[in-house]
């Protein structure tokens, strides 16, 4: 079978000013934190609850220059990006880069979890900030970038 196909949805990222004080809301459904990591690539950290199958991905900023500091200040907390689980992270980013679609990063790099990931443009999706995200473990090249 093809390689790069999607396999569900592995989180909604929503960016949040505190994980402490915006995640009582989260707490009060009974969505509780199963799992908390400093993305270093990224400048975060990352608290995901999971959902059925899923998550939610509660990203606080760990310095100024972070994206997500970035995206707080632009347009205020709330939802960030969408994370697909991918089985080849690479053969889809191959794919869509040959397709012309305008990708935020062209080599995957380390996500939470040890996950492979890289990004696509909003401008190409509709207006979402896409995350693809292929799960460790699953066989990979080596990462090239940090
Ligand atoms: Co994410």
């Amino acid at each position: 079978m093809e390689k790069g196909r999607v396999l569900g949805i592995a989180h909604l990222g929503i960016a949040v000013q505190s994980l402490e004080k915006d995640g009582r809301f989260f707490d009060l459904l009974g969505l509780i934190e199963s799992h908390r990591e400093e993305v270093a690539s990224q400048k975060v950290m990352a608290s995901f609850r999971p959902v059925g199958g899923s998550s939610l991905e509660l990203l606080e900023p760990t310095a100024p220059d972070s994206p997500i500091a970035k995206a707080l200040e632009k347009r205020g907390p709330g939802v960030h990006h969408i994370c697909l689980d991918v089985d080849d992270v690479a053969a889809v980013l191959a794919r869509l880069k040959a397709a012309g679609v305008r990708l935020v990063n062209e080599t995957p790099f380390e996500g939470a979890h040890g996950c492979l990931v890289a990004f696509v443009h909003p401008a190409a999706t509709g207006g979402i900030l896409l995350e693809l995200s292929q799960a460790a473990g699953a066989s990979r090249p080596a990462p090239d970038q940090g």
